[in-house]
C-alpha cells in the first residue's frame, strides 16, 4: 500500500484534510494543485510536500502520480474525475461526485471500463460506531426496522453576509444543502440499514433570495471569523435546507432535515433506527457513543471501545476506549479501504469503501428531492 503515491487535487479545507490522512496511512502524496500557482506553492510548503503542480495536465502526465484525490468544487469533479481515469489514475472524488446524474453515470460507466479504484468520498460512515450499527442490522440485532428519522443541520450560512461557492448553483449544483450535506445522511443511513430510499416527498427553504457576498477572498467555512469589509447582492439559487419524508424498500417510513442556518448546531448529523426488537440513536457531536433502546430492559450507552465492538469494527477502530476518534479518523479509515483495494489489484472484488455507483444513487436521490420540491407531491427515485 505504501508504494502507491497520490497527487492532491484542491487546496482549500479539503486538500490539507486529505493530505494528513494520507500521511496517518503512509501514503506518499507527490504533490498538490491548487486553483493557480501561488495557490499550489503556498499549500506545497505549508504541508511540506515536495510538489507545487501547474496545471492538471501535469498531474495526469505525472508518472509517478498512481492516484488523485480531487478535492475541488462540485462543478469541476466530473471533468476532472473522467480525465483521470482516462490517464490511467485511480480516483477518490469528493463528494457529490457530480452536478447531475448525466455526469454520475457516465462516471460510473467510465470506472467499470477502466479496471481502476474509484471512490466518492462518503467517508462519515466510518465512524466505528455507524459501522457497529450496521453490524447490529446485519445481525438482525434491531429486529425489523420501522423508521429512520435524523437530520444534518449546521449554522455556518445563517446570516445574510455568510458567503461560499455553494451558494451559486453553477458552482455547486442545483441543489445546495442537500447535496453537500444531507447527501451524506442519505448515504450513511442507507449504509447502516442496507435499505434503499424508494420515494420521497421534499420541502425546502431559502431565507435569504439575495445574499450579501463580500468582496474579495471567502474561505470556506471562514465567515465567522473574516471580518467583512463590503458586500455585493447576489441571487441565491439554493436551498438553505428543508424537511424530506422517505419511504424504503421495505416499507420503513422516514425523515431528514437539513439546514445550514440552524443556530448552534456546527455540524450536526443525527439518526434514529427503531426496529421491532430495539432502536438505536447516533449524534456526530457525540460520535464515541451511541444509544440503545429497549422496550423491556434499561437503555444503554455503547461506547466506542474495541472491546465492546464487533470483530469487524475493531479493523476500522484506530485507538482504545476513551481515547476519542472523531471526524479526521473517519477520512483515514476511508483511505485505508481505498488503498488496500488498490494494493490488492483484484478489481472484480467487491469494494468496501462508497463508489462511483454509491455517488451517483446519491445524485439520483438529489434530483428526485429537486423534483418532489418542484412539484409539491411524492416522486419515486429512479
Ligand atoms: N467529505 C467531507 O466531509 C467534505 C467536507 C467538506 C467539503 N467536502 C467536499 O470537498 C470539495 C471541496 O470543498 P472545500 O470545502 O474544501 O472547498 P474550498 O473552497 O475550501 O477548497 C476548494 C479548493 O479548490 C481549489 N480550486 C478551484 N478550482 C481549481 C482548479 N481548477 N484546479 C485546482 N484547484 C482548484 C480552490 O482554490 C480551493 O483551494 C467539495 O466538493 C465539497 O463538497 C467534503
Amino acid at each position: 500500500m505504501q508504494s502507491i503515491r497520490t497527487a492532491i487535487i484542491g487546496a482549500g479545507f479539503m486538500g490539507p484534510t486529505h493530505t494528513e490522512a494520507l500521511r496517518r496511512l503512509g501514503i506518499e502524496v507527490a504533490g498538490i494543485l491548487g486553483v493557480d500557482e501561488a495557490e499550489s506553492t503556498k499549500a506545497a510548503q505549508k504541508l511540506g510536500l515536495p510538489r507545487a503542480y501547474l496545471s492538471y495536465t501535469e498531474v495526469l502526465k505525472d508518472k509517478n502520480v498512481h492516484a488523485v484525490h480531487i478535492t475541488t468544487p462540485n462543478r469541476l469533479h466530473f471533468q476532472m474525475a473522467r480525465d483521470a481515469l482516462k490517464a490511467g489514475k485511480h480516483v477518490l472524488c469528493e463528494k457529490p461526485l457530480a452536478m447531475n446524474t448525466r455526469e454520475t453515470a457516465a462516471l460510473v460507466d467510465l470506472a467499470k471500463k477502466s479496471k481502476l479504484a474509484a471512490c466518492v468520498n462518503y467517508n462519515l460512515r466510518y465512524y466505528p460506531l455507524c459501522m457497529e450499527a450496521r453490524e447490529m442490522v446485519q445481525e438482525n440485532r434491531l429486529g425489523k426496522v420501522h423508521s429512520i428519522v435524523g437530520s444534518y443541520v449546521q449554522d455556518w450560512l445563517l446570516y445574510q453576509t455568510d458567503y461560499n461557492w455553494r451558494i451559486l448553483a453553477e458552482e455547486g449544483g442545483s441543489l445546495r444543502a442537500i447535496a453537500d450535506i444531507g447527501t451524506h445522511w442519505l448515504d450513511m443511513v442507507q449504509y447502516i440499514t442496507g435499505l434503499r430510499v424508494v420515494a420521497l416527498c421534499a420541502d425546502l427553504l431559502t431565507i435569504f433570495p439575495i445574499r450579501k457576498r463580500p468582496k474579495g477572498e471567502v474561505e470556506s467555512f471562514s465567515g465567522k471569523v473574516q471580518k467583512i469589509q463590503a458586500t455585493e447582492d447576489i441571487t441565491v439559487n439554493t436551498e438553505d435546507g428543508g424537511a424530506i419524508l422517505l419511504r424504503f424498500d421495505n416499507g420503513a417510513k422516514g425523515t431528514l432535515f437539513v439546514s445550514q442556518i440552524s443556530a448552534g448546531r456546527k455540524n450536526c448529523l443525527r439518526w434514529e433506527i427503531s426496529g421491532s426488537k430495539s432502536g438505536a440513536y447516533w449524534d456526530s457531536e457525540t460520535p464515541n457513543e451511541m444509544w440503545l433502546g429497549y422496550r423491556d430492559k434499561p437503555n444503554e450507552k455503547l461506547i466506542k471501545d474495541p472491546g465492546l465492538l464487533s470483530e469487524a469494527v475493531r479493523p476500522y477502530v484506530s485507538y482504545p476506549g476513551g481515547h476519542n476518534e472523531g471526524y479526521p479518523d473517519t477520512f483515514k479509515q476511508c483511505f485505508k479501504a481505498f488503498y488496500a483495494y488498490i494494493a490488492k489489484g483484484d478489481y472484480k472484488a467487491k469494494p468496501t469503501f462508497p463508489t462511483f455507483l454509491d455517488g451517483h444513487r446519491e445524485l439520483a436521490l438529489c434530483e428526485a428531492i429537486a423534483k418532489s420540491n418542484k412539484k409539491n407531491s411524492w416522486v419515486t427515485v429512479e
